[in-house]
């Protein structure tokens, strides 16, 4: 078994099965073939990788479909008009195209493709570190074919492109943001040309479609420090282009003496604290979004220096139309988003207060299975320098934590169920579906989450004739 030495990699990465099949497949057909792109960079960097990108001088189809018989693997898909060929391999996914040369028009991501060398197809790709190639024909097996210094790249942290960056981002524009992605995602720098460049062009971003833009945002936010990945967008333009709710709110006024928080640093440091206890990506959004009205809701009051009311309703409003324009999916996602910007100061108003069971139940029954992360987007809204202070906020939701908990284990609210339901109280009174009917189940509700009556089959059903002897109801 050859294996890739001369280049020092840990060869747990790398699938020798597959190598080897394509290996001998391009001796057979005689096309010079090589490993390319993220999967080599992979590697280097000793990230494990699945997908693997192959590129040969020839008929990529022709050596996926040859790869695959080796293989024993029925699974090849081939995109005749792309000249592409896949096959899924283990928990591999193999890509076979035949090198090219791209050129691309003003005004679409859509470039016209023909045949070319290998060098053809490491000048039109993204950065240099995603240039990089390794040979796997027989004759220079292993041999790593860098012409951009792309190694050295990955060993200084720089995000560059191979060519002069202004043809590589006018290409497509989408590797803008390609490469604050990479700088986040490696936390690597962008070199300053390549950076330049994305502040002149920022604009060219709008031909891209939004699909496209975030998968590359959502990946930004998924990294380990997402604030870097959004402070290089915003400094370059792009924030403001593709996501201005966010930019609305950088800066700070002073007025008579008394200035409030830049909530677009406190943001960031929001979405980083939270990054630090999940990976869920809409958890991460809501800390995104927590203070999002903050802007369109602010007053400046002598007496109380700025304030932000509402801002918690106005923000959950708000969710459904950024996500809309974000097209990021309108469905339980979003309510869950929508959700926690709506409670995000319920917990702190309970702090304050005195804690009175009523206020932790309608919490509990508000957040239901959501409070554990409503709690956890609380914990990082704190942003304050003074440990002191952190110390006194933590304290106070540890005893919210526990009022929670004791509270739900006393009356189940959390995943409320009405102990008496509509057609219950349908069949006991003969009545067909009416507004009667949601009224009573509401005083009921309301009257367990005042702690009037127990959380209880029993109570709510003497609740129920209670009530319905008041509004004049006969039991059928
Ligand atoms: N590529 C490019 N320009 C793009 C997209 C991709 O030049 N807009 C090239 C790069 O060489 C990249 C390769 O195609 O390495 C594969 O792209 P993709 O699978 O999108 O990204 P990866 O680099 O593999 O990274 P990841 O898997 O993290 O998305």
């Amino acid at each position: 078994m050859r294996k890739i030495n001369n280049l020092n990699l840990s060869t747990s990465l790398i699938p020798q099965t597959i190598f080897e099949s394509v290996t001998e497949s391009a001796s057979e057909l005689s096309v010079d073939t090589y490993v390319i792109g993220g999967f080599v960079r992979d590697i280097l960097l000793k990230r494990p990788s699945k997908d693997i990108d192959i590129v040969c001088v020839g008929s990529g189809i022709a050596l996926a479909k040859t790869t695959a018989k080796k293989l024993g693997t029925k699974r090849v898909t081939t995109y005749k008009n792309f000249g592409t060929a896949m096959i899924k391999y283990e928990e591999h996914e193999v890509e076979f195209v035949g090198a090219r040369k791209e050129s691309y028009r003003q005004e679409s991501r859509k470039p016209t493709v023909e045949d070319g060398t290998l060098e053809d197809d490491q000048n039109r790709r993204d950065f240099t570190i995603n240039a990089l190639a390794i040979s796997l024909s027989s004759n220079n097996y292993g041999e790593l074919i860098d012409p951009f210094d792309g190694v050295k790249d990955l060993k200084r942290k720089i995000i560059r492109t191979p060519l002069e960056p202004s043809i590589t981002f006018s290409d497509d524009p989408l590797r803008m943001m390609r490469a604050i992605r990479f700088a986040s995602q490696l936390n690597f720098d962008i070199d300053p040309d390549t950076f330049d460049a994305i502040i002149n062009q920022a604009d060219r971003i709008k031909i891209v479609s939004k699909e496209r833009i975030i998968v590359e945002l959502n990946k930004i936010i998924l990294s380990k420090t997402p604030s870097y990945g959004f402070k290089l967008l915003f400094q370059c333009g792009l924030l403001k282009l593709i996501f201005p709710e966010m930019t609305d709110l950088y800066g700070v006024e002073t007025r008579e003496g008394k200035s409030h928080k830049d909530n677009f640093y406190h943001t960031l440091q929001v979405l980083d604290n939270i990054s630090e206890n999940t990976d869920d990506l809409y958890l991460r959004w809501a800390a995104i979004l927590h203070d999002i009205a903050k802007p369109p809701t602010k007053r400046f009051n002598k007496k109380v220096g700025w304030t932000f009311h509402g801002h918690e309703d106005r923000g959950a409003r708000m969710t459904p139309k950024i996500f809309k324009h974000l097209k990021l999916p309108l469905n339980d996602k979003m309510k869950y988003v929508q959700k926690l910007v709506r409670l995000h100061l319920r917990p702190i108003a309970l702090v304050k207060k005195e804690i009175t069971d009523s206020a932790v139940r309608r919490l509990l029954f508000e957040a239901g299975d959501d409070v554990d992360d409503l709690m956890t987007l609380c914990k990082a809204d704190i942003t304050t320098k003074n440990p002191n202070k952190v110390q006194r906020y933590l304290q106070n939701f540890k005893v919210v934590e526990q009022k929670l908990k004791d509270i739900e284990e006393q009356d189940q609210v959390r995943n409320f169920q009405p102990p008496v339901t509509g057609e219950e109280i349908m069949e006991i009174f003969n009545l067909k579906p009416s507004r009667i009917v949601g009224d009573i189940k509401n005083e009921i509700r309301e009257a367990i989450l005042e702690g009037t009556i127990q959380n209880d089959k029993k109570e709510a059903l003497n609740l129920m004739y209670t009530i319905a002897k008041e509004k004049g109801l006969e039991k059928s």
